[in-house]
């Protein structure tokens, strides 16, 4: 059984959510999701596109979103599980930095171990969408009505770009350790607070490291495991890279509870994760 139906279903959303953020209001609803984010309006629209789209390819049994308190079910004798950030990144809208849309596909149950496929689109000055699948991370760029398939993304060995997230008062003194480190070799610091676009650069640009630590006000880190974790960690690894928790162990061998669980992470190249194995003892 193919994936194209979902494929063409994220494209249809990336352009209705593109239409959106071009046209819609930006301001906050008075809600909150059940990570305690302030929901944009947005963030509610952009999640209803996907999940209209999804609601007609009968292959999806059910949906879990970073929006929604709990996993729906759309054909209870559907195939696939899909898991999705809707709009990754909204709070940097309103000064128009980059976002995104991110989605792990996995065929059963949401356990990174059944992960068939990954996804991201970037909501950028052109739209942009990547998928990690069979092997092999294809990048595509809207241009002249259809998406144009780019070169293959691989990551090199060792990267030159280091985005360290989380608030820096709060880092442990090893990870402060670590990120001053790859600084004094020559990284060059690329951060914007969205993570498609900046997972996205190191990733174009031949690599780095992004990191999320869990950190003294949030030990178990900020990103979610179903909704931005897992998705990326299979498009590192697909690209050559690796993916890792504090523990060293690789993103994609966590087991996951509850769908808007948190997890510290890792993404880089081969180079740097050593780096990050050398400064919490864990290589
Ligand atoms: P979202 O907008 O989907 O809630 O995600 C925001 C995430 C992610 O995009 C980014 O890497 C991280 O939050 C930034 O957090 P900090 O502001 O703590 O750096
Ligand atoms: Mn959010
Ligand atoms: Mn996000
Ligand atoms: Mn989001």
């Amino acid at each position: 059984m193919t994936l194209k139906p979902i494929f063409d279903a994220i494209e249809r959303s990336a352009h209705r959510i593109r239409d959106a953020i071009t046209n819609e209001d930006l301001c906050y609803s008075q809600q909150c999701n059940s990570t305690g984010d302030m929901q944009l309006k947005l963030d509610i629209q952009s999640d209803l596109i996907i999940a209209e789209e999804f609601s007609k390819i009968t292959a999806i049994k059910a949906i879990a979103s970073e929006e929604k308190e709990e996993a729906e079910t759309l054909h209870p004798n559907g195939r696939y599980m899909i898991a999705y950030d809707p709009l990754d990144g909204s709070s940097l809208i309103d000064v128009d930095l980059s976002v995104g849309s991110i989605f792990g596909i996995y065929d059963g149950e949401f356990q990174a171990s059944n992960m068939l496929a990954s996804v991201y689109v970037v909501y950028g000055p052109r739209l942009e969408l990547v998928t990690a699948y069979k092997g092999g991370v294809r990048h595509y760029i809207f241009r002249h009505g259809r998406f144009m398939e780019q070169e293959t993304i691989k990551l090199n060995e060792k990267g030159k770009l280091n985005a360290p997230g989380g608030t820096q008062k709060h880092w442990p003194p090893h990870h402060k350790k670590m990120i001053d480190g790859l600084f004094a070799e020559g990284y060059r610091l690329r951060y914007s607070g969205g993570m498609v676009p900046d997972l996205h650069q190191i990733l174009l640009k031949g690599g780095g490291l992004f990191s999320y630590p869990g950190t003294t006000d949030k030990p178990e880190g900020k990103l979610r495991k179903l909704f931005e974790v897992f998705p990326f960690a299979f498009v590192y690894e697909t690209a050559g890279g690796e993916a890792i928790d504090e523990k060293g162990r690789r993103l994609m061998e966590l087991s996951c509870d509850d769908p808007h669980e948190t997890t510290p992470c890792f993404f880089g190249s081969k180079y740097e994760i050593s780096k990050v194995k050398a400064a919490y003892d864990v290589d």
